[in-house]
């Protein structure tokens, strides 16, 4: 990486806190492993769009309603490495990040996350790692979504590696109140009042309750189509 990449990223304090040696051997590194995340996005997005396509010719319906994907800054990488006291080191990105590949898949209803986590950790080169159900177990601030951690080959010229990646699964309900919540977080300076934090998360209930009421809605109509029975019923 050049000069200006460094300066475009980092900020000068950040220049000077770590080191522009350190920065620019960082870079070296981050080369190696930065195209295997992207692999890993690639694969694991067409699996999901793969999933959805099979849905809508089978039922006629998709439960995905759309996919977001990033690959984590080199910036925010660096950060992260810092603050946890980890090697700034290809390894130690290899090994103690799981969530420089990111994949957010925002459905349509509750079921659907369930049914589309179950139907992707089922196939065969997909090794989950971990999995931390915030919609059972909503979050102290009312976060709610399905976080996967998986595990995917990537096949190369001369080898196959295993790359790790985190994977959000949410309705559009709970994507609304996670952006909104994230960006009031990153946008106010000083820390949110506990009003405001009493009032966000009366929200993330409020959308919780009409994402069941939507699903039971849903149910309702699909009552007699193969979308309510068993086989799609997800691994909860
Ligand atoms: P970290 O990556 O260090 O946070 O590890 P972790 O294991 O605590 O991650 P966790 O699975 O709890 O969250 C990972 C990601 O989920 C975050 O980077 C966010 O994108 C999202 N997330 C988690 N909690 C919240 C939250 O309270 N609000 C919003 N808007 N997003 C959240
Ligand atoms: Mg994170």
């Amino acid at each position: 990486m050049n000069r200006n990449n460094i300066e475009y990223e980092f900020s000068a304090n950040e220049i000077i806190k770590y080191g522009r040696p350190k920065i620019e051997e960082f870079y070296k590194e981050l080369i190696a492993v930065q195209q295997l995340y992207s692999a890993a996005i690639k694969e694991i997005r067409t699996k999901f769009e793969i999933l959805d396509d099979e849905f809508k010719a089978k039922y006629d319906y998709n439960p995905i309603h759309h996919i977001e994907s990033r690959l984590k800054s080199p910036r925010s990488i660096y950060g992260k490495l810092n603050r946890k006291g980890f090697e700034i080191s290809a390894k130690s990105i290899r090994e103690n990040l799981f969530d420089v590949a990111g994949i957010r898949v925002v459905c349509n209803y509750i079921d659907d996350i369930y049914r589309i986590a179950d139907l992707l950790t089922r196939q065969d080169d997909i090794t989950l790692i971990r999995t931390k159900d915030y919609i059972e177990h909503p979050k102290e601030n009312g976060y709610r979504s399905l976080h996967l951690i998986v595990s995917i080959p990537i096949f190369l010229a001369e080898k196959t590696e295993n790359v790790m990646a985190e994977i959000q699964i949410r309705t559009i309900a709970m994507n609304l109140w996670a952006s909104l919540e994230h960006e009031l977080k990153y946008k106010s300076d000083s820390d949110v009042s506990d009003d405001l934090k009493d009032r966000l998360k009366e929200n993330a209930e409020a959308i919780y309750k009409i994402d069941t009421e939507m699903q039971a809605i849903f149910k309702e109509v699909h009552s007699k189509d193969n979308l309510s029975d068993g086989q799609c019923r997800g691994m909860r």
